[in-house]
């Protein structure tokens, strides 16, 4: 399915997107107050909204659950919308994104679609997606993570990428200087492992690169100066990051995090920053015997100097050392003592996500893995 891409959405420009769809009640998911009047979101949606009638769905906490997506369901139906729009982080995109597919296909239970999106059949409603946030890329892709139960889902179907994905850096101007660092070290980690996933293809590649170079050259002037030409491109960086891992998906410096978040309330793009840097040289280290990717040994050896040369270093590990200082001067801390995680061989390591492991380019036990975090600490 193809996308449209507005850069630099403004009020006028969504009016007239709503105006063109010619519908008769909007949908509109947001943050709950805070949050939607601080980043300017409120001032910015009622202008484009002016004379229309819409339903604001806010009642769910961050990092969407089943039982709040079922509620937003029920909005739906109730208010007979047809026009979908998010405007929000990466939980507001991903909220919107399963009221949508839930409500459009309403004959099976939704439960049974986040265990098998294969069962998806109808699309949803046209849905516009605008983040505040530069960082899942959420607004680029066909995903969207949904919790039951404590247990992580990640629903998953080419009907549930957003029709219009609009982009305004102005939400971002307001954001905290931790979480401009988080956000945007999700989307640089993205973009990173897009690059060297086994599902990579030229096409999402192109989307990497420029991802990174956009990334490497802003993000810590964003998070350190928050001008404008440091924000915009690291909103565009975090879009291009999310459509290349659209394609690509993720790979092992995700498949660990999440079980830093679950254990440890450690914010997804610190999380996943907690082990990249070691699994850019780990995975230079590819050889016959632990190769994942079909494509071969010297296939994933060229793409690690590629990204060397993205980076602006000359070899991998040089490659973990700019990451990691890279952290260090945003403010991040990525030493797994200083943030008090001790005990990571049994809630790590047991908890890792299979199915992004099996992304890599290089396999990796779980002795692999713990000697990997050691390497952390030394
Ligand atoms: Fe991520």
């Amino acid at each position: 399915m193809n996308q449209e891409f507005i850069e630099d959405i403004s009020s006028i420009d969504l009016k007239d997107l709503i105006s063109k769809h010619e519908c008769r009640r909007v949908f509109l998911v947001t943050v709950k107050d805070g949050a939607y009047v601080n980043s300017g979101a409120k001032e910015y949606i009622e202008l484009a909204l002016e004379g229309l009638e819409y339903v604001r769905f806010y009642d769910f906490e961050q990092n969407p659950k089943y039982e709040d997506a079922i509620k937003g369901v029920e909005l739906f139906e109730q208010a007979k919308c047809d026009l979908m729009i998010a405007i929000g982080g990466g939980s507001v995109i991903d909220m919107a994104k399963l009221i949508n597919v839930f409500t459009a296909n309403s004959f099976l239970n939704s439960l049974d679609i986040i265990q098998n999106p294969k069962l998806i059949q109808n699309k949803g409603k046209t849905m516009i997606a605008i983040p505040t946030t530069s960082g899942t890329g959420s607004e680029a892709t066909h995903f969207a993570v949904v919790y039951h139960q404590k247990k992580k889902y990640s629903v998953a179907h080419e009907s549930i990428l957003p029709d219009i994905a609009g982009l305004n850096y102005r939400f971002t101007i307001t954001k905290p200087k931790y979480l401009t660092a988080t956000t945007g070290l999700d989307a640089f980690s993205q973009a990173i492992e897009s690059y060297w996933s086994v599902g990579s293809t030229s096409e999402s590649k192109e989307y990497s690169k420029e991802a990174i170079q956009l990334l490497v050259k802003y993000l810590s002037k964003a998070v350190n100066s928050a001008d404008v030409e440091s924000r915009k491109a690291v909103m565009k960086g975090a879009f291009l990051a999310g459509k290349a891992i659209n394609i690509s998906k993720t790979t092992a410096a995700h498949a660990v995090s999440y079980a830093f978040t679950t254990y440890y309330s450690i914010p997804h793009g610190h999380a996943v920053f907690l082990t990249l840097p070691e699994f850019f040289e780990y995975n230079q280290g590819v050889d016959e015997n632990d190769m994942n990717d079909s494509r071969g040994v010297d296939y994933t050896r060229d793409n690690m100097h590629e990204l060397c040369k993205l980076l602006g270093v000359s070899c991998a590990l040089e490659g973990k050392i700019f990451l990691r200082e890279y952290a260090k001067e945003i403010g991040i801390e990525l030493s797994l003592e200083k943030l008090g995680i001790s005990d990571y061989k049994e809630k790590i390591i047991d908890n890792v996500n299979m199915e992004r492991l099996g992304n890599n380019p290089r396999k990796i036990t779980k002795e692999g893995l713990v000697t990997l975090l050691k390497s952390k600490q030394d």
